[in-house]
Order: C-alpha cells, then sequence, then structure tokens
C-alpha cells in the first residue's frame, strides 16, 4: 500500500520534530553549531503549547533574596519524590543559571525588579536553605513567560538559518535494525509525503495531557512523539506519574497560574476557611502540587466545595494592589474575564485541579539521548534518537515536577541536545542507503486510517478514552477503579478498529489528523493507566489509596512500558539514578514527606 504515495526526500544532520520551547532551543543551538538542522511542527512554531506557560522559569539567581544551585537541586529531589535522577537534576539546576541569562541576552523580555534585575516570584515547593524558607526562583515575564520564550527562541532559530517544515505531521520513525534513521511526515497544506533522513532525530513533541477530559493543554497536546517512539519498539518511561494543578479554571479547564500564589493569592473552601495551612502547615497554599491538589479534593469530597454542586474550590486575590495585578497577572486577569466570568479584583475564581502535566515520557540521559533497557544494560542509548521537553523522561521530575520546573527542563535539556549532536555528528556527514520498504509500515498505517470505514467516528472513540481516564485514573486512585479503567481502555483500543473517516484527501484533511493523533493518545492512555495500576504505593502525583504509603524499598524505581500493535503492554524497571554528577553535591537520600 505504502508504494502508492510519492515521497520526496530530505537530507539534514538533524532534524527536530515539534517547535515548543524545547525544539526550537534545540534546533537554534543545532543551526547556531554548523548542522545542518530541520525542524518539523503540526502547528506554526509560536503556536506551540509553550505560548501558553504563564508563571516562569525557575534559576537559583538570587536576584530577589538568597538562593544557591543546591537549594533548587535539593527541592527538584524532594518534589520528585526521590523518583528523579539526581545527575540529571543536578546538571538541570546547575545549567539553569547560565541557561537563563543566555535566554535574557537571546532577548526575552523578562520582568524587571526597581535595580533592573529579572523579576523573581515564590513558587509551589520552591524554599531557601533546604525547606527553610521561601524562595523567589521563578523568573518571570508578567505571566506570559512561555510566550516570550517562545518568540524568542523562533526568532533566534530563523536567525540562524534553521529550516522550517509548517504543518507537517509526523506520521512514524524511520527504523531499521533498531536505529533511528529519520521520520515520515505529511504536509498538510499540499498532500505531498516526506522522508527526512537525520543522523539524530529529537523528539520534542511535548505532552499528551489529551488523553483526559479536562486539561490546561493545548488540544494539539496529542503525544504524538511518544507514540512513534512506542510503536519504534522504544518504552516510554513512569507514564503513571500525571500532574495536575491545582487551578483550572472550573469548567473550562484553563490554566491559572500558580503564579498567583505566589503573589499572595489562596485557596478557600465554602467555609470561608484558607484549608492549605491544615494539610500544609508550613508551605501552606505554596505546597507542592500534588498535595494542594489531593488537599482540594479532599476538601470537596467531604462536602466543603464552592458553588451549586459544592464540586470546586475558590482562589483569591481580590485582596492584593489591583496595580500589582494589572502589572504581573493581566493574562490570567483576562482569562477569568473570559472563562469564568470574574472581575479578580473583585470576586474569587472557581478552580478545580486539572490535568497538566506528564512527568512520563521517553526515558533519555541528560544529554537527551532516548535510552532503553536491553542486554542488561539499563542506559543503553537507542542510536538516533533524542528525546527533549515534556515528550521525554530525563527524569528530572521523578514523580512529581515543581511548578516553573517545565519551562527551565526545556531550555536545558534543548540546549543540551544540541551540545550533544555538535560533539556526536560532523555536519554534511553521508547518510547510509535505505532497506527496500523502509517507509512502508509509516504509509501503511496512514493508509489504513485513511480509508478507515467503519462504525465509530474518532471524536467518539476519543471521547471515550478522555472519559474512562478521567473517572479512572485522576488524582486519587484505587487498584479496583484501576483496574475497571484497564479492562474499559481495553475496549476503546479495539474500536480503533471500528473507525470511520469520511474525508478521503491529503489536503488539509482534518479528519485524518485528528485519527492519527487518537491513535497516538490511545497508545499512550493505555500504557498510562496499566502502569498505574501496576505500581502498588503512592509516590508524587499517583496517589493508591489502597497503597497510601511510599515504598522505597520496592518501588523506589522507574517503570517502563512497551505497547504492541495488538494492545499488550509490557512492563520492566530502570533503577533511579541516586548518584550525583559530580563532586559538587553529594546526593539526596529518601525523606519523610514533611510539608
Ligand atoms: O502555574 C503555572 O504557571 C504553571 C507553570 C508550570 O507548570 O511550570
Amino acid at each position: 500500500m505504502g508504494k502508492a504515495y510519492e515521497i520526496v526526500e530530505h537530507q539534514y544532520d538533524v532534524v527536530v520534530v515539534g517547535a515548543g520551547g524545547a525544539g526550537l532551543r534545540a534546533t537554534f543551538g543545532m543551526a547556531e553549531k554548523g548542522l545542518r538542522t530541520a525542524c518539523i511542527t503540526k502547528v506554526f512554531p509560536t503556536r506551540s503549547h509553550t505560548v501558553a506557560a504563564q508563571g516562569g522559569i525557575s534559576a537559583a539567581l538570587g536576584n530577589m533574596g538568597d538562593d544557591d544551585w543546591r537549594w533548587h537541586m535539593y527541592d527538584t529531589v524532594k518534589g520528585a519524590d526521590w523518583l528523579g535522577d539526581q545527575d540529571a537534576i543536578e546538571y538541570m539546576c546547575k545549567e539553569a543559571i547560565p541557561a537563563i541569562i543566555e535566554l535574557e541576552h537571546h532577548g526575552v523580555p523578562f520582568s524587571r525588579t526597581p535595580e533592573g534585575k529579572i523579576y523573581q516570584r515564590a513558587f509551589g515547593g520552591m524554599t531557601t536553605n533546604y525547606g527553610e524558607g521561601i524562595a523567589q526562583r521563578t523568573c518571570a515575564a508578567a505571566d506570559r513567560t512561555g510566550h516570550a520564550i517562545l518568540h524568542t527562541l523562533y526568532q533566534q532559530s530563523l536567525r540562524h538559518n534553521a529550516e522550517f517544515f509548517v504543518e507537517y505531521f509526523a506520521i512514524d520513525l524511520l527504523v531499521e535494525d533498531g536505529e533511528v534513521l529519520g521520520v515520515i511526515a505529511w504536509n498538510l497544506d499540499d498532500g505531498t509525503i516526506h522522508r527526512f533522513r537525520a543522523h539524530q532525530t529529537v523528539l520534542a513533541t511535548g505532552g499528551y495531557g489529551r488523553i483526559y477530559f479536562s486539561c490546561t493543554g493545548a488540544h494539539t497536546q496529542t503525544g504524538d512523539g511518544n507514540a512513534m517512539a512506542l510503536r519504534a519498539g522504544v518504552p516510554c518511561q513512569d507514564m503513571e506519574f500525571v500532574q495536575f494543578h491545582p487551578t483550572g479554571i472550573y469548567g473550562a479547564g484553563c490554566l491559572i497560574t500558580e503564579g498567583v500564589r505566589g503573589e499572595g493569592g489562596y485557596l478557600t473552601n465554602s467555609e470561608g476557611e484558607r484549608f492549605m495551612e491544615r494539610y500544609a502547615p508550613s508551605a501552606k497554599d505554596l505546597a507542592s502540587r500534588d498535595v494542594v491538589s489531593r488537599s482540594m479534593t479532599l476538601e470537596i469530597r467531604e462536602g466543603r466545595g464552592v458553588g451549586p454542586d459544592a464540586d470546586h474550590i475558590f482562589l483569591h486575590i481580590e485582596h492584593l494592589d489591583p496595580e500589582a495585578i494589572a502589572k504581573r497577572l493581566p493574562g490570567i486577569s483576562e482569562t477569568a474575564r473570559i472563562f469564568a466570568g470574574v472581575d479578580v479584583t473583585k470576586d474569587p475564581m472557581p478552580v478545580l485541579p486539572t490535568c497538566h502535566y506528564n512527568m512520563g515520557g521517553v526515558p533519555t540521559n541528560y544529554r537527551g539521548e532516548a535510552v532503553t533497557k536491553r542486554n542488561g544494560d539499563a542506559d543503553a542509548v537507542v542510536p538516533g534518537l533524542m528525546a527533549i521537553g515534556e515528550a521525554a523522561c530525563v527524569s528530572v521530575h521523578g514523580a512529581n515536577r515543581l511548578g516553573s520546573n517545565s519551562l527551565l527542563d526545556l531550555v536545558v535539556f534543548g540546549r543540551a541536545a544540541a551540545d550533544r549532536c555538535a560533539e556526536t555528528i560532523t555536519p554534511g556527514e553521508r547518510h547510509r542507503p535505505l532497506k527496500n520498504g523502509a517507509d512502508d509500515p509509516a504509509l501503511d498505517r496512514l493508509d489504513r486510517m485513511r480509508h478507515a470505514d467503519g462504525g465509530t467516528t474518532t471524536a467518539a472513540a476519543r471521547l471515550e478514552m478522555q472519559k474512562v481516564m478521567q473517572s479512572n485514573c485522576a488524582v486519587f486512585r484505587d487498584g479496583d477503579i484501576l483496574g475497571e479503567g484497564v479492562a474499559r481502555m481495553r475496549e476503546v483500543w479495539a474500536l480503533r478498529g471500528d473507525l470511520k473517516v469520511a474525508d478521503r484527501s491529503m489536503i488539509w484533511n482534518t479528519d485524518l489528523v485528528e485519527t492519527l493523533e487518537f491513535d497516538n493518545l490511545i497508545y499512550q492512555a493505555l500504557v498510562t493507566i496499566v502502569s498505574a495500576a501496576n505500581r502498588e504505593e503512592s509516590r508524587g502525583a499517583h496517589a493508591r489509596e489502597d497503597f497510601p504509603e511510599r515504598d522505597d524499598e520496592n518501588w523506589m524505581k522507574h517503570t517502563i512500558s512497551w505497547c504492541d500493535e495488538a494492545g499488550d503492554v509490557t512492563i520492566d524497571y530502570r533503577p533511579v539514578h541516586m548518584n550525583t554528577l559530580t563532586n559538587d553535591v553529594a546526593p539526596i537520600p529518601p525523606k519523610e514527606r514533611v510539608y
């Protein structure tokens, strides 16, 4: 079937798939180092989901009080609930400082202190002196930090002559004998099919939040790269760890930044009580997200939610100076007005924990190289494949990511991937010839979906998947509910064989795009819920009511999961790296959780 499509061939040193913060930081870094670099993206680069990141990017600059990258590292290890790899966390927290200064020099319009330094606000879980005080570590451009960073990185990429393939949908990786040799993509605009050869293919395709019904992420967040990796036989890691952001707007899901609480906002229940003081007496509203989301859910469950159905919580900033709100939080003021009909200077915002971030993804080392477990080696590099940003599991976020460590992860590991490619690739190096039929698996899959003629619309199958995730794999989990969710998800998986695509054309066929995206999502939904049912402990964002304790003896290990075409999920484990990268800091041993 695949042979029916004409293929346009391109040869690059590196191909980056995705043009969010990680993809663009890698793209421009590679182009800057003289590598012939292509960036393929299904949306215009500045419409990538990073544009919606609000509160900021962490780095121990110390502009607003004492700070130290070691304190940042301690907070990140603790926030990750000891599932993060400490070598990678050390690298990220240390490199944060030069990476942010670089961003400033590249032109990111950060907000400023009266002395002209980068403005930094408090965020959940970010402390001084190993948990003693509250750190102001999150560098902000008002509450539109992602927007500011994304535009700057795109400009830098153009400046360094990176080549963009915009509105190209990546279908699948080209793989031979376990080596990734490039990617097959569909040009949505004119319907042509393209083969991109590359010495490294870098997945920067973001998260897969859209497996859930309510999500702060864009509708484009379908984890295309993770699914391509799974189909290529590369595992995903720690997929059971899904972060719920405490403050999505009730009913709409749009993000209200944690920066609101960093600027002095607080949560209340139906009794007007600032309940976080009970759950986290020291960090209160700035406890880490898993803790705040669980506390809010408990308040609602116990009948203290607000609104006619007692099913959400109030977030207040009406006590803050309106001028400060206009200066520091203009974006969320607009979002709250449009999506909740609330004037934030007068009334509280209705909020609810909402799916926000996937800690899991393609396992990588701190250089961005994809790794797998092979012949007893748990850190075996997958030749030709890298992953960065939310698509990757480095793992710096472990079981729970701290707010503002995501934008940081994007730029630090986008930069690291560029450095690694410059070390390992000679510009212009020849590509080895492909075997006959190398493109067929990707094109057969495309063709199968394009001509799908069953009885289920893609929208109906997607909705069913999202409902299962929302009801069976949310903030609190338990074995019976997860088991039922796995069974229901297998029924959704079976719908893959009964899909109906009405439009058979190749030009801007959104029906087909959504079907390819659904297929990507369902792979990840299945491995997520199976991995969640498998992990019998509570850690970070994975809160099992039937196993309420963290169990370091049995479960301080990464889950890696494969999913085959039949929907059979295989699970194995990789050890957590408890070692640091250098002698600049000692490993941080596991501690009890105290807030
Ligand atoms: O709340 C926020 O502004 C989100 C930040 C993040 O997820 O890092």
